[in-house]
């Protein structure tokens, strides 16, 4: 796990320490105990002056091994506290040589070395963050005696990587070579070898500028609009705080305590279980066959999903042709990309050249013959499958025998619309999430006839795009809206039980949720489950209990925000929902129709119903095999419905809750509410044995 060499140069000779643990060079329990013997056995050595520390592999090291976490051998000795210091203390001088990243405890490592030396292509980073917890191994202490209060708080709670200019333009790395990384950290450590002066120490470097108190608040108000309802980054903020008010030791113990806090806690295991989660989504299946390479993509439809397909595809360098019926929906569909890409510039995101590359790689034609040389085509156009199913044999007739045919359908049967071509095993669901240049989610829909590597062909093909590909199977709505239906059912019905769309809403952005199944319905625009409603009306059991609190708006031409009505009122060119009494009086009318008696409904009845709604069709999908994994669920809810991180995702949250207590909820709704509640055999399994979601 450490590979101990020495290096002889004129001057003496260097221990070369170089971590070895692939794939990411993880800071486990075997790690510390071979890096604290191995520091231990050259600082005894008198013929070694110096010490350089240096990671096989592409990494120098990504930070401490996650799956430890929570288990005994975290606390195994050495700690990774202990080395640090060992580092900081050892008399000979210590040189961390960096390439690749140094994340987490990778940097802390680093930053516990007296000098730090990097290649141009390395990155730097404290993501901790991000994973429910904080550097709990010195990095809130050091880091700012090293670089300031203001970059290091940004580092710490942000939990963004910097490249390697920046980061020597911080001071954090002495120097930056291009090649000969190790020789000449070797050099470095010979050199301050005979140097006189003390070697460098960041436990006994002061702290720079007393920040001003602005720059915490400052700190604070960020992380509450990037990290929502998380705890971890105000105790980031809080543990950088602490290094103007007391020596690194005092730091040192109270960071470590609000690590424990913090390690110990709901909301850093779910963070985890998601980190993971989406590892295990983005796996593809195991393939013998040959890959696609795709080298150029046909998008049909030039509307507000097919232009976001083409911009992320043209984003990821990859040539893309766009079809439209007309030359005016063309014309549009460009304008749109345009205006997208300038806002891009104008918040400094893109520069004009890159722009300018992007737009070449997208070309528009009226003509499918375009798209004979294609490798993929994504079909995004109107969301009905006779529509479909003639683009399809369009398609059929002039791409190439070898190329996938893709359709970004959010409901529709692939196999259906796989059954209209001659090549139903290249024929496959994928479903982007709006907007589609920036929403990481996509549901891979895998047809009974799909052949598993034109699966693999899309996963790769979804990683260079930057997405986050979930395989799913097929039914109505996959996985991601097959759960919300149930899930926007209950907030229907809560309405007319007495509770107000506001109430709703406000009662689940609380929970964590980025929005609430209202307002959200109004973004979406609520015509599109309006007619997916009417298409399943004929296979709706008279007896069941339905509400037409959603078809009355509809009816009332109120599509949501871009009609400036839905749940809500808009004013013109606002996005901020405005309540509306006229839909307190329509809730209360559908609710006399319907026979229902209003009630006051509670905050905890709002979660509950709408949530242990997720989980009981959650338990389906997964019975049915249409998600993988439950895991696999949460990263779909959590990456592509604003479900809170923090949380873990719906199948997780029930865990978290405990199975049994979920069951027993259902159990009570299917009382009082009705066979929609009838609770998932896959749930009354899991409680019967004792197990939970994590268990399957
Ligand atoms: N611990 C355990 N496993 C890890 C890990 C870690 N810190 N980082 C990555 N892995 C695993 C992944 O789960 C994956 O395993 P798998 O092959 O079995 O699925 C494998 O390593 C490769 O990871 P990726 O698929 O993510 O590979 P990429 O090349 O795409 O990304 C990476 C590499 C940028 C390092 C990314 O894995 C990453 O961001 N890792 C997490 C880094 C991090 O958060 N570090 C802080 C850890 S906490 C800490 O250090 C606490 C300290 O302050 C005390």
């Amino acid at each position: 796990m450490i590979a101990s060499q020495t290096a002889t140069f004129p001057q003496g000779a260097v221990a070369v320490l170089t971590i070895d643990n692939p794939p990411v060079n993880g800071i486990g329990s075997g790690v510390r105990v071979a890096l604290g013997k191995a520091l231990e056995e050259a600082i005894a050595n008198p013929m070694i002056k110096g010490i350089v520390l240096t990671g096989s592999g592409s990494f120098f090291s990504c930070g401490a091994d996650i799956r430890e976490f929570n288990t005994p051998k975290s606390r195994q000795e050495p700690s990774l506290r202990a080395i640090i210091e060992q580092l900081e203390n050892s008399p000979k001088p210590t040189v961390a040589a960096i390439h690749g990243a140094a994340l987490g405890g990778g940097l802390e490592l680093a930053l516990g070395c007296h000098y730090r030396i990097a290649q141009a292509k390395s990155s730097f980073g404290l993501p901790e963050v991000k994973l429910g917890i904080l550097p709990g191994a010195g990095g809130t202490q050091r880091l700012p005696r090293l670089i300031g209060i203001g970059p290091a708080l940004e580092m710490v709670a942000g939990g963004d990587s910097i490249d390697a200019s920046k980061a020597q333009s911080l001071g954090l790395i002495e120097r930056l070579v291009q090649t000969d990384l190790v020789p000449q950290a070797c050099e470095l450590a010979l050199e301050a070898s005979i140097r006189t002066e003390g070697l460098p120490r960041l436990s006994r470097a002061p702290i720079g500028a007393t920040a001003d108190s602005k720059v915490f608040d400052e700190a604070r108000k960020l992380a509450g609009r990037r990290y929502r309802g998380c705890i971890a980054p105000l105790e980031c903020i809080a543990c950088v705080e602490k290094t103007l008010t007391s020596d690194l030791d005092e730091g040192l113990a109270f960071e470590r305590e609000r690590f424990q806090f913090l390690v110990n806690g709901d909301q850093s295991k779910a963070q985890r279980h998601l980190f993971f989660a989406e590892r295990a989504a983005m796996k593809p299946p195991k393939v013998e066959a040959k890959l696609t390479p795709i080298r150029k993509v046909g998008v049909v439809g030039a509307g507000t999903m097919g232009t976001g397909i083409a911009m992320s595809i043209a984003n990821a360098g990859i040539s893309v042709v766009m079809i439209e019926r007309d030359q005016a929906g063309l014309d549009h569909g460009w304008e749109v990309i345009k205006g997208n890409y300038a806002s891009s510039v104008s918040r400094g995101k893109l520069s004009d050249s890159d722009v300018k590359a992007r737009l070449a790689l997208i070309s528009r034609s009226l003509d499918y013959a375009a798209l004979a040389d294609v490798d993929l085509v994504i079909e995004a156009a109107f969301e009905d499958m006779g529509v479909k199913k003639e683009i399809f044999s369009r398609l059929d007739a002039v791409c190439k025998p070898d190329t996938i045919l893709a359709s970004n359908t959010s409901r529709l049967d692939i196999n259906d619309l796989a059954a209209s071509t001659s090549r139903p095993s290249k024929v496959i669901g994928t479903h982007f999430f709006s907007p589609a240049n920036v929403m990481r989610l996509l549901e891979v829909v895998q047809g009974t006839r799909t052949a598993t590597d034109v699966i693999g062909s899309l996963f790769a093909f979804a990683r260079k795009l930057g997405k986050i590909p979930v395989l799913v199977g097929v039914c109505d709505g996959f996985v991601g809206n097959r759960m919300v239906s149930p899930y926007t059912r209950e907030a229907h019905f809560l309405l007319e039980e007495g509770a107000t769309p506001e109430q709703v809403d406000s009662a689940l952005r609380r929970f964590g949720m980025a929005m609430g199944p209202l307002q959200m319905g109004d973004m979406a625009g609520l015509d599109i489950s309006w007619a997916a409603r009417k298409r399943m009306a004929p296979t709706r059991p008279a007896h069941i209990r339905y509400s037409k609190v959603a078809d009355t708006i509809c009816e009332l031409g109120r599509l949501g925000q871009k009609t400036g009505a839905g749940f809500y009122r808009y004013e013109s060119g606002s996005r901020t929902p405005i309540s509306d009494p006229a839909i307190d009086v329509l809730i209360a009318e559908c609710a006399r129709e319907a026979g229902v008696e209003r009630r006051e409904i509670t905050d905890v009845e709002i979660i509950q119903r709408t949530m242990y709604a997720l989980v009981n069709e959650g338990a389906r999908i997964l019975q049915e095999g249409i998600a993988q994994r439950a895991s696999d669920i949460d990263v779909i809810y959590v990456a592509g419905y604003g479900f809170p991180a923090f949380r873990g995702g719906p199948m997780f949250y029930a865990d978290t809750v405990g199975l049994p207590e979920v069951l027993a909820t259902i159990e009570r709704f299917h009382d009082r509410h009705g066979e929609l509640w009838a609770p998932a055999p896959l749930l009354k399994e899991l409680v019967e044995n004792g197990r939970s979601f994590a268990d399957l």
